[in-house]
């Protein structure tokens, strides 16, 4: 779920590199010595979206950020849980097929929106009325008018012409026969966010969006035959390769549906907000464990990498209403409101210290966005401790590597928490990270810190 964000190093600043590791190494040693590490690689399959891509009702929106509701059991959390990073809602689907009470938060609502759909049970007559247009909705295809096209300026870049054409229609008539019935509309309305990528001209890598029409090669990137690439991706049929597949997953979904049959379905709520604003959005709810993966200290922009999900499925309309939704993330990209005061951490202002100057990652600003995320993290913490009546906090979290330090995130959570009223720490760690291949000679003899792990809280 994590890569190291970069930076570069010229010949001067690779001899300076030697005493800086010095420093470093004592450093992330000072940070770590307070806490005790205990390794739990069978946690590591849990802590990425992997496991979520097969499984019945989480699968319905590809959310590669996600974790797996199996942290339920293996941290043996409670019956009130809290998740305040809840994406589209592992931990609250695993609630309410484990019969436990679960909240989540999330700023994203694209995310809150999917989360929401795959809690809410639908009746038998909803779902008989989806299947029945199912059956008939092929031929209705190409009569019908299309939705109008969102006012992305990309929008015609990352789909192909027939393809954006037939989505529209699709939706069209999916607005129209559900318009008085919210949850089927809803239901519909998931599913064809969910095949968009799928039907599309782009796919999400990295910090945003790439192109199909462009291909990878060792030395960057080479455009694709124009013509050919269509035909290798969709085939000779681009209007049936669109309604193939939200057909396909229209029934994946409705197969899925029968494990709404058990469970307890009430008992969980999705909440659109950030988590800054959490004492405001619980009203007054408390929890008896807290488990969360929050956005990495990465610079990955959520918001970038979705953008057409965002837009197509209506929950922007404007660059600006984007923005702000950037503006309201947690500080961990370079987009957020890193203009936003904060309390300086010690180790941290140490740590950035270190940083080489002619990196690109320093010029670009992650030192604000370094400080503004620990300082977001801290006022997460106190919220959680606040809300949280007995049990654990438990924080899923990867280290990142920049200009030629390393951020023990895992480690700089777990004083803060300690700051903040917790009275234990411990962190399990999950997996070993890698540093990206610039890094690695600066940061050689100290990959051992670069770790995916659970920070826990008591
Ligand atoms: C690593 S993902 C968590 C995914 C989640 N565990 C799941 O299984 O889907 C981090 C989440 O934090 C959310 N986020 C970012 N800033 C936030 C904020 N200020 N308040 C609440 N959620 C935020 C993102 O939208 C994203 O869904």
């Amino acid at each position: 779920m994590i890569d190291a964000a970069l930076g570069s190093e010229d010949a001067a600043t690779k001899e300076r590199g030697v005493p800086r590791a010095r420093a470093l190494s004592s450093i992330l040693q000072r940070i770590n010595d307070p806490f005790a590490f205990r390794a739990r690689p069978d946690l590591a399959p849990f802590v990425n979206w992997k496991e979520n891509a097969t499984a019945p009702i989480h699968r319905w929106l590809r959310y590669r950020e996600a974790y797996s509701p199996h942290l339920i059991r293996a941290l043996a959390l409670g019956d009130r849980i809290l998740d305040p990073f809840c994406g589209c809602g592992s931990i609250l689907i695993g609630a309410a097929q484990e019969g436990l009470a679960s909240t989540g938060i999330d700023v994203n609502p694209l995310a809150i929106f999917a989360a929401r759909v795959k809690l809410t049970p639908l009746s038998k007559p909803q779902l008989l009325a989806i299947q029945s247009f199912v059956v008939e909705m092929e031929p209705r295809v190409a009569g019908a008018a299309p939705w109008p096209v969102p006012a992305l300026g990309i929008a015609s870049k990352v789909f192909e012409p027939d393809i954006l054409t037939t989505l529209l229609q699709i939706r069209a008539l999916y607005e129209h026969d559900f318009a008085s019935d919210p949850g089927a509309r809803d239901f519909m309305h998931l599913a064809w966010v969910a095949i968009l990528e799928t039907v599309g001209s782009y796919f999400k890598e990295g910090n945003g969006i790439k192109y199909r029409n462009r291909k990878r090669v060792k030395s960057g990137y080479i455009l694709r035959p124009e013509g050919r690439w269509q035909d290798e991706r969709f085939g000779p049929d681009q209007r049936r390769f669109t309604i193939d597949a939200f057909l396909a997953h229209v029934k994946m979904m409705l197969h899925d549906a029968r494990f709404w049959k058990s469970g307890c379905w009430k008992d969980q709520a999705a909440i659109k907000g950030s988590v800054l604003d959490m004492d405001r959005l619980l009203l007054g709810r408390t929890f008896d464990s807290i488990v969360f993966s929050p956005p990495y200290a990465n610079r990955f922009d959520y918001f970038e990498s979705m953008k057409v999900e965002l837009w197509f499925g209506g929950f922007v309309d404007s660059y600006h209403a984007t923005n702000q939704l950037r503006k309201t993330s947690l500080r961990s990209h370079l987009a957020a409101d890193l203009a936003r005061p904060y309390a300086a951490i010690e180790p941290l202002e140490k740590l950035i210290d270190l940083m080489d100057r002619d990196a690109s990652s320093w010029r670009m600003g992650v030192p604000s966005l370094l400080r503004g995320y620990f300082d977001d993290m801290r006022t997460t913490l106190k919220h959680c401790r606040n809300v949280l009546t007995s049990g654990r906090c438990h924080i899923v979290v990867g280290n990142s590597a920049f200009a030629g330090i390393i951020i023990p995130t895992d480690a700089l959570l777990a004083k803060i928490g300690l700051e903040c009223g917790f009275s234990r720490a411990e962190i399990l760690v999950t997996r070993h990270l890698t540093v990206a291949p610039q890094q690695r000679n600066q940061l050689s003899s100290l990959e051992d810190h670069m770790r995916e792990s659970v920070v826990v809280l008591s």
